[in-house]
């Protein structure tokens, strides 16, 4: 046989190692590694269909092997074999079986479903965050603490995150794999999603509902961490401080682009008057500052973030200069516009200079909360992207 016909044959086993090998059980995004309760029992689930599917395959194949050998021609073989068309006996159990099979398998997942579907009530410790998706991003509202912001959701580990979740446009579907999900944001209907997560960490989150343009870049993450830096980042929010430089202690790698300019409050001056200026305040709003649209993704404490453009790059000067720059080059299709002729000269700068003062944000000692978050963020977005 020429080797272009082995080489024939067995390209499509070459293809399917190459599918295995992009398969990891421990992924950022693999439910296969639940973090959190709910995603423990839509695990157990799939775990326990997984088995249930291959003893049906294994008695169904091993039956059928069975009946080969033992019924194959043999050369003594007169005429056909005795037929046992309509045996009833043999119709009853082969009804029989499928039947209770569905009943194994219905019962743990309408247990599943109540468990997890449900709408639940408030109880003492919940965190409650209302989420709303756009093209192509997510807003956080938290109802108690009265905090906006977007793409970064935080949360304290061990309590229960209840997510009412609703569109402004399309469907969209909030999915945290390790946390649980997926769940669908529907306009003008209730869905609701409640998850824990067991430690601290950030886990990735994807809108899984195909919503045009740049669905695959709808990213968000989930920034769990325990009650009292959760509680340091909710004091940030709440407080609002005067725009304050970055904290080299605090954020580390971000301040490691963002300090030459530290030293230049001049910068973060201009790009203060540039985001007015520039019109980025029309969609944007900051609190506790100046206006914006609830439509659009808020900025408060924007410094606080870790990425930029719902989870596609991760938050520095450089990164945040580039998306301000030309949006488009980024995240092709998003909604947000380039400020800048083409043959500006000072896009380049005064893009730098929105970027500073943004990252100057809600600075201050209260970001140590997201200092645990630092290092397991980068492993993150590496693993993300
Ligand atoms: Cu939103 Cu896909």
């Amino acid at each position: 046989m020429s080797i272009l016909r082995w080489l024939r044959r067995l390209s499509p086993v070459a293809g399917v190692i190459l599918l295995l090998a992009g398969c990891a059980f421990d992924g950022p995004r693999s439910t296969l590694n639940p973090a959190g309760e709910v995603a423990r029992i839509q695990l157990d689930l799939l775990v326990y269909t997984t088995w249930m599917s291959v003893g049906v395959v294994v008695l169904v194949v091993g039956a059928l092997a069975w009946a080969l050998i033992r019924f194959r021609s043999r050369p003594t073989d007169k005429g056909l074999p005795n037929q046992f068309h309509g045996s009833l006996t043999i119709e009853a159990i082969w009804t029989a079986i499928p039947v209770v099979i569905v009943i194994m398998i219905a019962i743990p997942t309408v247990r599943a479903i109540f468990e997890t579907e449900a709408h639940v009530e408030q109880a003492e410790g919940d965190v409650v965050v209302n989420v709303t998706g756009y093209q192509w991003w997510w807003k956080f509202e938290y109802p108690d603490y009265g905090i906006v912001t977007a793409n970064e959701l935080h949360i304290p580990v061990g309590s229960r995150l209840i997510l009412n979740l609703d569109s402004a446009d399309v469907l969209h579907s909030f999915w945290a794999p390790r946390l649980g999900g997926k769940r669908d944001l529907i306009p003008n209907q209730d869905n609701q999603l409640w998850l824990v997560a067991d430690e601290p960490g950030i886990y990735p989150g994807h809108c899984a509902e195909l919503c045009l343009g740049p669905h695959a870049y709808m990213r968000f993450r989930v920034i769990a961490s325990t009650p009292d830096e959760f509680e340091d980042w909710v004091a940030s929010f709440q407080t609002l401080q005067a725009p304050e430089l970055l904290s080299a202690e605090a954020q580390p790698e971000r301040v490691e682009l963002f300090v030459q300019d530290q030293a230049d409050p001049a910068l973060i001056e201009q790009g203060s008057q540039l985001f007015i200026t520039k019109g980025c305040v029309g969609c944007h709003a900051i609190a506790g500052n100046i206006g914006g649209n609830p439509e659009y993704p808020d900025l408060t404490n924007f410094g606080l973030r870790t990425t930029v453009g719902a989870a596609v790059l991760e938050n520095n000067l450089e990164n945040l200069t580039r998306w301000i720059h030309d949006p488009q080059s980024v995240k092709p299709g998003n909604y947000m516009p380039n400020q800048w002729a083409d043959d500006d000269p000072n896009r380049e700068d005064e893009a730098r200079a929105i970027a500073a003062y943004l990252l100057s944000l809600g600075g201050g000692t209260a970001s140590a909360g997201d200092t645990a978050d630092a290092g397991a963020g980068s492993l993150a977005l590496g693993g993300a992207n």
